[in-house]
């Protein structure tokens, strides 16, 4: 396979972190360049697996600065991007909108203007991938599904600003032929999310005996996906997907909140060897989002029959998984939910009681 030198963007974070880790595994012929800020939400403790290989380097940089990303292209002849670096964070957004226009609209135009810059209309063997999400659609009623033609009607700051990195990478596409493609994935879940997420908030306040914050009346549907079935689904839509096209990837697995919440609390019951129930008495209702969508649900038939994906792993497997792994790694959580966590959380949840 020929070789090729890849900047993945966000590497540091949740799923950008099995991706690299995937790629530098499989692909020994690539040289992967992870380039990531280190927000809150990076975390170089999620790469230890790799550190030390030698096709792997890491660059800190802001993607919203074009020294930065200059420096990058200057150094490296890139040939592929995985755009993953955002700012990714309902509840944030709704704080703080102005973090999420910076990252993900000035962020993504100022890496898209330097792959032109840099590739120079010699776009042979070049891609762009954008990483983006479901949320862009909007939110469903009890019916449908969000295909690839579904319009756009996004509705919280962080999904409005995904929306707009999305335009602006097909208007590259479409004026200058940057050779782009992009996916919206459903929600996504397993070991290395930041806990300020359902899930693995969820784990870490049953293990430390805390209230479960359930947002309204827990009536909510997410489609969720295990992080390794996306990062599988981003290997074939880099090396198989058509430019200029969209690919939808889901886990065809709906889940109304309340229900998940039930179900992970049976699983943490048995993991820490308590009585069935114990964990379900920390269930809390508490004020709702502000806009908050009732349900997203992906149609993924065309990355299934196009490109032959299909997700792996069944939910209880996948939810089971994720418990093993925060309960082996003790000193991960410890690290993250230190310092500025214990202050985001005072700020989100205590307006909420
Ligand atoms: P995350 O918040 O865990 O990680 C984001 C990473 O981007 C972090 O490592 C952070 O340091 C880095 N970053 C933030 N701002 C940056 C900047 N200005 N310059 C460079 N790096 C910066 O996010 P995630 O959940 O891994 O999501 C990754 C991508 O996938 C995002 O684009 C998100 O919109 C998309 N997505 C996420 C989900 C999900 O369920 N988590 C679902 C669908 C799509
Ligand atoms: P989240 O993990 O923030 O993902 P997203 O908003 O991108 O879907 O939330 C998943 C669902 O869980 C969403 O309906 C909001 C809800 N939720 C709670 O009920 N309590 C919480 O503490 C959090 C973080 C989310």
């Amino acid at each position: 396979m020929a070789q090729r030198v890849l900047l993945i963007t966000g590497g540091a974070g949740f799923i950008g972190s099995h991706v690299v880790k995937l790629f530098v595994n499989r692909y020994s012929n690539y040289q992967i360049i992870n380039f990531d800020k280190l927000t809150y939400a990076g975390n170089l403790q999620n790469l230890t697996d790799i550190d030390g290989k030698s096709n792997y380097q890491f660059i800190k940089g802001d993607i919203a600065s074009e020294s930065d990303v200059n420096n990058v292209f200057e150094q490296y002849p890139i040939d592929g991007i995985i755009h993953l670096a955002a700012e990714s964070h309902v509840d944030r957004s709704i704080t703080d909108p102005m973090a999420f226009i910076r990252t993900n609209i000035v962020g993504t135009t100022v890496l898209l203007n330097t792959a032109r810059k840099y590739w120079k209309e010699n776009y042979v063997g070049k891609l762009f991938y954008h990483i983006s999400t479901d949320e862009v659609y909007g939110s469903l009623g009890a019916h449908g599904f969000f295909t690839e033609e579904t319009p756009y009607d996004p509705r919280s700051p962080y999904s409005a600003s995904k929306a707009a990195s999305d335009h602006l990478v097909r208007a590259y596409y479409h004026t200058y032929g940057l050779p782009t493609v992009i996916s919206n994935c459903s929600n996504n879940y397993g070991p290395n999310q930041f806990p300020e997420k359902l899930i693995p908030l969820s784990i870490n306040n049953i293990k430390n005996k805390k209230p479960i914050p359930i947002y309204g009346k827990g009536e909510n549907i997410r489609d969720w996906l295990f992080v390794g079935d996306h990062a599988a689904a981003i290997d074939l839509i880099f090396h198989k997907g058509k430019p200029g096209s969209t690919y939808n990837i889901g886990g065809n697995n709906e889940w109304k909140n309340i229900d998940l919440i039930r179900l992970l609390c049976r699983i943490m019951d048995k993991k820490l060897s308590q009585p069935q129930g114990e964990s379900e008495k920390l269930i809390t209702f508490v004020k709702d989002r502000a806009g908050h969508d009732l349900r997203y649900a992906i149609d993924s038939s065309k990355i299934q029959s196009e490109l032959g994906w299909k997700p792996s792993l069944t939910f209880d497997i996948g939810l089971e998984k994720t418990v093993d792994w925060y309960l082996a790694n003790q000193a991960w959580l410890n690290a993250v939910v230190s310092g500025d966590y214990q202050k985001y959380y005072e700020q989100q949840y205590s307006k909420r009681e």
